[in-house]
Formats: C-alpha cells, structure tokens, sequence
C-alpha cells in the first residue's frame, strides 16, 4: 500500500464527521472505477436507504501553518495554508462501504477556510491525487485531448475578487506531484464563496470526484448584526450523484464511446455536505443556514414545511438589504442562499427539508426550552442599486447550442465562439458594464463572471426563434424585476430560456485575463465558457 506523502503536515481542528471517517486510499483502489466497466453495477436506487440515520457532517475549519511575505510586500506576513488534494474513501451513508472520491483537505465538501474583509491569505493547494482518472474523459473535448496528462487541476475560489495570476485560469493547470500557491486578498464584502476544481474540459469530473469546498469572509458589521452564529450558523452544501450499489460514483456516458460527453448529468442520489439523508439536530431557537448548490446541472427547488418561516438574508455576494420571507428557494448551481429560520415555534417537532424532487434531510427540533439572544434584524446592510446611466457599455451576448452532427454531441456555445477565438469581451478597469445575456436555447443556463460581482436588472422573455433566422430582436413580454431574493450583490445569474436576461457589472478590482461561463458544469467543459480581459484604465 501506497500513502501519500503530503497527508500529514497539516493539522485541521476536526468539527467534522466525514473528515474524521475519510481515510486514505491506494491508488491502486482509486482507479479501479473506469467510466465503461462501470455500467455492469446496478444503480443505487436512493429510496432502498434507511434514513435520517446519519448526522449532517460539518467541514472541518481550516488552521493555517503559520505566515509567509504577502505577494510584493516582503515587510507584511499574510496567514499560510497547505491544503493537499488526494484520493480518500468517505462513507455517504451508514449502510454503504465507503466511496472513493477526490478532496481537498481530507472530506467531501473540503477543508472550510473562515476569514475576514481585508485579511489577505495563501494557500498552498498541493496535487496529490493518483495519475490515473477514475471518470469517464472525453478526449474530444477542447483542452481534454489524449496529448494531456490525465489527472491534472487547478483550484478557482467562485465569488472571489482575486488577482489574475492566483485565479485559476482553466488553463493553468498542474499535475499530481506539483503544488500552486495563490493569494487571496479577501478586500471584498462578506460572503460565502466556495473553491473548486477548473482544469480545462475535465472540470466536471474533477468536481464530481469531490473537489469542492466552502470559503466564508465575515466582518465586524456583519458580527455586529448578532445573527446565530457558532453552532448556530450551519453550512448546507447540495449535490446529486449516481451511485452504484456498491457504494461507487458513476458518472453517466453517451452510447457514442468516441464522445462520452453528457449534456446533462442528474443523479438520482441527493447529498447534503456529502450524507445521503442526514439529520440535523438543533435547539428551539434561530439557525442560520448557508446554502450552497454544488452540483453539476441540478437545480433545486427547495422548501420547508409551510407553517416553518424561512427568511432570506444574503445571496452570492452577501447579504441583502433586508430579509425576505420565502416560500420555496430556486438555486441553480453554483448559487448559494444565506437563510434565517426560527426553530422556536417547533419545539420536539420534525421538520423535512425538501426540493421539488427530493427528500435532502431531517432536522430534529430538541423539546428543550432555551434562550436566543441571535437577531433578524430589520435590515441588513445598504445594497444601492446601480443606475443604468452609470454603464458605459452595454454587451449583448448570446447564449447559444449547436448542433454538430447527428452522432456528435450537441454542445453550447457563448455568442457563437469557441474558447480559443480571441478574446472579444474587455471591459475597462473601474468601469461599469450591462451585459445582456440573450438565451437562445430552452434551458436554464447559471452564468458565472469571475473576479466580479453584478446586479440583476430583469429578464425579458423574446422570440428566440425569430432571433435566430433573422436576427431581429422581438420582446415577449414586459421586463420583469429580479426576485425579492435576488435584489443583492450576484455572482452568477439563472438565464431562463428564451429570455434575455440583464446584468450590470462594475468592473473592479483587476486587470487582467479572467473567464465567465455557464455554471452546468457539462456545458462549461464542453466550450460554453469564454475568456475575458478587464484591461487597465487608458491601456
Ligand atoms: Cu464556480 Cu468559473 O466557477
Ligand atoms: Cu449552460
């Protein structure tokens, strides 16, 4: 047996029931599981499982290993974290053997960092995984032909407004042996971000595999709020698989074995911070939930018996200028949601948190009684809305699928290009933008801007096809207003079928070469992503 050489060095305080379960596995066992020798195992049909027999796990929080000079400023120290990326074994649920997968950190969702605005860090994300892929590649697919080593990542934090160099351009990726370290400043507001993989057209893979994880920035104004924090403030994070009944991740293939590229992948397997049907316990008091949906190409429509009030109080970016009592919560992936609950009124009861298509888990109220000194204030933080008149430019930009042939895959692309054709969107440095994101397909497409963040201005339902045999452009409908939820600071944006959808988009922070993409994470590897260059002020 083989261990991996990296695995010990770091030390992580561990809250969690997953990271303490997962062990390290040989190589030799992680790949194993190759993409077409997988179909002989039967299914895992979810509904076969006891539940709620597990308790939600929670990610273990991230300790540095001391500091390093910050990036070009020798005289200042910034906290220094190594997080290896390596093959373990995890149980996702009580009555299955444990499941080879790929974390950061030691679990699935990974290693949890905390920090604050302003408070800069490194981190060193170390390759470690074994040289063999254990899913299905389509060498077909750009940046993913059979020239390429097999296993290779890289690491980009969603939400984060980072320099070019440590954002973890599709490109930049490293192989198992090699380590990267990048500098984030964290000068933004607080937010929940979450890292992942993004190694050019195997991103997909990779973050099916596991390699994920939850990176919170927190504030004195926010603490200031006394929202339920502590034991208090739970991170949710969703995402389906296909199982076998072994235990084993199968990740879905098309008939045609030249191009295994699914356009869609769903599992039938819903997890909630890598449990399938865990329970939650809590106290009769308020919890604050952070919800993250980490999968492929799921959706979710979420909600918790009606009679249970849930208020909204932070999107992508941040909080929102005030509560908002919702019914049901859309997150398509990669959009997080930052909830208030109040269990008081529940006492000794047990709640389902659903989606439209799911049981995720049980949260078990205690009988106890106990005291709640945890707020939902009012409001929450100024959100000025951004003027239209402050935009310099205005983008139009399509969203588009192609049809390559009759065995081909079908694929999607951004304004009609490819992600080697030249870079077509720079904006200015400091300058503010209105991209609008017309959708010529039927599908919802989560789009992603790195380094930024955006407000929605609305969404228009038009005339696809009239679009596409003779380019006019033909409304619908009359603009409709973003959601009451969705009136904060995004990051990325459901752009519903048919429907041009409009962003504004103050360009800050740096210049440089960055991507925005679609957040289905097959359509991103399968060219629905672009390059973009934010260029400096007068260059
Ligand atoms: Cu969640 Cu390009 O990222
Ligand atoms: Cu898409």
């Amino acid at each position: 047996m083989e261990i991996h050489s990296l695995t010990t060095r770091r030390k992580f305080i561990c809250q969690s029931a997953i990271a303490a379960a997962a062990a390290i596995v040989p190589r030799a066992f992680a790949h194993t599981v190759r993409g077409q020798g997988r179909s002989a195992i039967p299914t895992l049909d979810p509904n076969s499982l006891a539940r709620f027999v597990d308790p939600l796990p929670l990610p273990a929080i991230a300790q540095p290993q001391g500091d390093r000079a910050a990036p070009g400023k020798p005289g200042e120290r910034l906290p220094f974290y190594r997080v290896p990326i390596r093959a373990i074994a995890s149980k996702l649920h009580r009555d299955l053997p444990a499941t080879p997968l790929w974390s950061y950190g030691g679990s699935v969702p990974g290693v949890m960092f905390e920090t604050q605005s302003d408070q800069g860090l490194l981190v060193e994300w170390v390759n470690d995984l074994p040289p063999k892929h254990f899913l299905p590649i389509d060498y077909s697919l750009h940046g993913a032909g059979r020239s390429n080593p097999e296993v290779r990542g890289v690491v980009h934090l969603h939400g984060a407004k980072a320099p070019p160099e440590s954002d973890g351009y599709p490109e930049d990726w490293y192989v198992p042996g090699q380590s990267r370290t990048y500098y984030y400043p964290n000068q933004q507001e607080p937010a929940l971000l979450w890292y992942h993989d993004h190694a050019m057209g195997i991103t997909r893979l990779n973050i099916y595999a596991g390699l994920l994880g939850l990176y919170v920035i927190r504030n004195q104004a926010e603490r200031e709020l006394q929202l339920p924090d502590g034991k208090y403030e739970v991170p949710i994070v969703l995402f389906d698989r296909h199982l076998g009944r072994d235990g084993q991740l199968n990740y879905p293939a098309s008939a045609d074995p030249e191009h295994p590229w699914m356009p869609e992948v769903l599992g039938e397997v819903p997890l909630v911070n890598g449990k399938i049907f865990p329970y939650l316990e809590v106290e009769p008091r308020k919890y604050r939930l952070r919800v993250l949906n980490a999968s492929n190409g799921r959706k979710y429509r979420m909600s918790l018996p009606a009679d249970v009030e849930v208020h909204q109080i932070g999107t992508d970016q941040g909080l929102l200028p005030a509560p908002v009592a919702i019914t049901h919560l859309l997150l398509a992936p990669a959009e997080r949601a930052d909830l208030v609950i109040d269990f008081a009124p529940h006492r000794g009861r047990r709640i389902l948190f659903s989606d439209d298509a799911f049981t995720l888990m049980e949260i078990r109220v205690s009988a106890s009684q106990v005291s709640d000194t945890s707020e939902l204030p009012p409001t929450l933080r100024p959100v000025p809305r951004i003027a239209e008149s402050a935009a310099v430019k205005t983008r139009f930009v399509t969203l588009d699928e192609v049809k390559k042939g009759v065995s081909a895959s079908n694929g999607m692309l951004l304004n009609k290009m490819h992600w080697d054709m030249p870079i077509t969107e720079k904006p200015v440095l400091g300058t503010t933008e209105i991209w609008e994101l017309a959708n010529l397909t039927d599908d919802v497409h989560p789009i992603h801007l790195h380094l930024v963040r955006f407000q929605i201005l609305d969404r228009r339902q038009f005339d696809a096809f009239q679009y596409m045999s003779t380019g006019t452009l033909r409304y619908r409908s009359a603009a409709t207003p973003p959601d009451a939820n969705e009136m904060g600071w995004k990051d990325t944006v459901r752009v519903n079928g048919q429907t041009v959808t409009r962003i504004i988009v103050p360009f800050e922070g740096y210049a440089g070469r960055y991507v925005w993409h679609c957040h289905n994470l097959e359509h991103e590897d399968n060219e629905m992503m672009r390059p973009y260059e934010v260029v400096a002020a007068g260059g």
